[in-house]
C-alpha cells in the first residue's frame, strides 16, 4: 500500500468528518478526556444514532468526571435505561469515582487500561483522541476496512493480530486520533457492510478487496454458533393505578436496574411457578429480547396485586417511561398498558 493512505484519509476527514457531540473538528486541539471517555463507552456496541441523546443527556446532569463521581449509582443506572449492556454503567461510576481519587485521567494507555471497564480498544481510543498519542485504535469498523484494504483472507476472528498489526503500520505518528476516527467515519459511511460506495472511497487506489470484485466478502468471518433461546415470566402486578416493580440483584444481567417481577430465565418451556407472591395471574402475551449469549421469551402475566404488603416498589402507571426499566422490561410494560386499554374498550 502507498504510505500515503494516511495522508489521503485524513485529507478525506478534513472534508467530510462527522459533526458528532463529543468530538473535535479536524485537526483542532483535542476536548475534554471526560467527553471522550464517556462517548466511547457509550458506543461500545451501540450505534452512533442511539448514543448521541444519551450523550447529550449525561453530560447535561454530569458535566463534568467530578459530578459523574458524586452521582447517585440508582440516578446513573436510570439514565443509562435503554442503551444495554449495563455492567458498562456500574463500570463506569467505579471509573469516574476512580479518576477523581488520582485527580484526573491518566493520558497513556497503560495507565488508562488500569481503570475499571476499560480494555485495550477504549484506552487506545482515549490516549489517542483525547491526549493525541499515537495508539492503534482497532474496533468492528476499523477491522472491516483494514481487512479490504490489505485484502486479509484469514477470517476473523483469528485474522485479530494480522489486522492489528497491519492498523499499526498505517497508524501516524501526528493526528492519530483523527486518523482513528478518519478509519470508523469511512466504515460507517463508505466502507460499510453490506454494499461498500467503492467509487467514491479516498482508499479505493490502494485498497485490495476492491480488486478482487467483491470488496463487500471482506472481512471474512467464520459461521456464528446459534444463540440459545431461553424462556421466563415477568410479573405485571398492579393497585389504583400503580404497578409493582423490583431491583434487581446488584451482580448479574441488567444488575441494579429497576424491573417487573421475574423469576430465573431457563432453557425449558416458562415454568409458570415462579410468581413471585399467589395472585390471580393471567397470560397477557409475550415480547422477545435478544441478549449477547441468548435471546429471551418473556411471557407477560398480569394480576390486580393482593392487598398484602409487598415487597418493591410501586411505581404509576402513567410515568412508567420516567422508571428507567431496561429496554426487555419496557416492552412488557408497553404490552401491558396496551393489553389494558384493550381490555376498557372491549
Ligand atoms: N465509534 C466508537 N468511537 C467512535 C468515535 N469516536 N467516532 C465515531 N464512531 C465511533
Amino acid at each position: 500500500m502507498p504510505v500515503d493512505a494516511a495522508t489521503a484519509l485524513l485529507a478525506w476527514y478534513d472534508a467530510h468528518a462527522r459533526s458528532l457531540p463529543w468530538r473535535a473538528p479536524p485537526g483542532a486541539p483535542a476536548t475534554d478526556p471526560y467527553r471522550v471517555w464517556l462517548s466511547e463507552i457509550m458506543l461500545q456496541q451501540t450505534s452512533v444514532a442511539a448514543v448521541r441523546a444519551y450523550f447529550e443527556a449525561f453530560t447535561r446532569s454530569w458535566p463534568t468526571v467530578e459530578a459523574l463521581a458524586a452521582a447517585e449509582e440508582a440516578a446513573v443506572m436510570s439514565a443509562w435505561a435503554g442503551l444495554g449492556y449495563y455492567a458498562r454503567a456500574r463500570n463506569l461510576i467505579a471509573c469516574a469515582r476512580a479518576v477523581v481519587a488520582r485527580g484526573g485521567f491518566p493520558s497513556d494507555e497503560a495507565g488508562l487500561r488500569a481503570l475499571p471497564g476499560i480494555g485495550r480498544y477504549t484506552a487506545a481510543a482515549v490516549a489517542a483522541i483525547a491526549f493525541g498519542r499515537r495508539a492503534v485504535v482497532v474496533d468492528a469498523n476499523v477491522e472491516r476496512v483494514v481487512s479490504r484494504l490489505f485484502g486479509i483472507a484469514t477470517p476473523l476472528p483469528a485474522s485479530r493480530s494480522e489486522i492489528y498489526a497491519h492498523a499499526e503500520a498505517i497508524t501516524p505518528e501526528q493526528r492519530a486520533g483523527d486518523f482513528a476516527q478518519a478509519l470508523m467515519d469511512l466504515g460507517s459511511t463508505i466502507c460499510t457492510s453490506r454494499s461498500p460506495a467503492c467509487a467514491i472511497c479516498p482508499l479505493l487506489e490502494c485498497c485490495a478487496a476492491v480488486r478482487t470484485g467483491e470488496p463487500a466478502a471482506f472481512p471474512f468471518k467464520l459461521a456464528k454458533k446459534a444463540r440459545p433461546l431461553r424462556h421466563g415470566t415477568a410479573y405485571w402486578a398492579s393497585r389504583e393505578g400503580q404497578v409493582l416493580l423490583r431491583r434487581r440483584p446488584p451482580r448479574g444481567l441488567l444488575g441494579g436496574m429497576r424491573a417487573l417481577p421475574s423469576g430465573p430465565w431457563g432453557d425449558g418451556p416458562p415454568p409458570g411457578d415462579d410468581a413471585p407472591f399467589p395472585a390471580a395471574w393471567t397470560p397477557i402475551g409475550t415480547v422477545a429480547h435478544v441478549f449477547t449469549h441468548f435471546a429471551l421469551e418473556l411471557s407477560v402475566v398480569a394480576a390486580p396485586a393482593p392487598a398484602i404488603a409487598l415487597d418493591g416498589e410501586w411505581w404509576p402507571i402513567d410515568r412508567i417511561d420516567e422508571a428507567g426499566l431496561p429496554t426487555l422490561f419496557a416492552k412488557a410494560a408497553t404490552l401491558a398498558q396496551n393489553m389494558a386499554k384493550i381490555g376498557e374498550s372491549c
